[in-house]
């Protein structure tokens, strides 16, 4: 067996909250009003749930039980970016122009190394896998290049494992931050990421099993780009075939977002084109 496939949710959900501490900035100015309001519907609709439903004390009693697993496993952030964070995406993106975003989920690491274009994201020797050449231009809404344009991508192996969450895999594996040229073009080579099973063994798992749901997300990568004067878009990207775009656990899916790469010209692997348009900052 190699060590990745050892990977637990523990291990992963520990992980995700001990950078979610490290990495996030927490909104200590949210005001009382706002707090007592979103609180106050928040057990509302929790409360609506118990009397529509019927909700028993041996219901209740399980409910209490996995919530105090979720915190015991690490699993908060798995949770909320798998069920909760598509919405605040929705809500904060609702009003721009330029390319779509949508959920950042729990593996980003910021200040991955950062290489010039044409780049290869740092990976094993062997990496396994089906090559892939990510190719663009990075835009603004009036279609001009944006000099000085910044790619961070980030995305699981083919196993769906994400290096500095799971044992074995070297640090910065299939991470990386590419700069553009001077017309925003960026060529990145890197591996198709596989489809990502949300962790089965903690206690998201036994959620879904218990709802006879299933864990999967499509394969995906994810980016953050960014130009001066110009907001940041943090977006995953899909691949057309793949059967969870349909009906990805996460809720993450846009039709914008689904590439159908071609294979090369040369049988070395895939390649894809996909330009980013970035709106100004407010
Ligand atoms: C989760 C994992 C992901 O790779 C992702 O993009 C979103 C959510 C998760 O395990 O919660
Ligand atoms: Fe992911």
């Amino acid at each position: 067996m190699s060590t990745e496939t050892e990977a637990t949710a523990a291990a992963s959900g520990a992980g995700a909250t001990a950078r979610f501490r490290e990495n996030k900035k927490f909104a200590a100015s949210t005001s009382t009003e706002r707090v007592g309001a979103l609180a106050g519907r928040i057990i509302k609709a929790v409360n609506d749930t118990v009397l529509d439903e019927k909700v028993t004390y041996e219901e209740y009693n399980a409910l209490k039980a996995w919530l105090i697993r979720v915190g015991e496993d690490g699993e908060w952030p798995l949770f909320l970016d798998v069920w909760v964070e598509h919405s605040v995406e929705e809500v904060a993106n609702a009003n721009r122009h330029g390319s779509k975003g949508t959920i950042e989920g729990p593996y980003y690491i910021p200040n991955a190394p950062s290489q010039d274009t044409p780049a290869t994201l740092p990976m094993r020797e062997d990496e396994p896998g089906t090559p892939l050449l990510f190719q663009g231009q990075v835009r603004s809404v009036a279609g001009e290049p944006l000099a000085g344009a910044l790619i961070e991508l980030w995305h699981a192996d083919d196993l769906g494992f994400y290096s500095q969450f799971a044992p074995g895999l070297p640090e910065w594996n299939l991470r990386g931050c590419i700069i553009a040229d001077d017309q925003g073009n960026f060529q990145i080579n890197t591996m198709q990421p596989a489809p990502y099973q949300i962790p089965t063994d903690g206690a998201c798992g036994a959620l879904i099993a218990a709802a006879g749901w299933h864990a999967w997300r499509p394969a995906h990568l994810h980016l953050k780009v960014s130009a001066p004067g110009h907001q940041l878009i943090t977006t995953q990207l899909y691949f057309e075939g793949d059967e969870h775009v349909a009906d990805d656990i996460a809720s993450a899916v846009k039709p914008e977002l689904v590439l159908a790469p071609a294979d090369r010209a040369d049988g070395h692997g895939r390649e894809v084109t996909y330009d980013f348009v970035l709106d100004p900052e407010d």
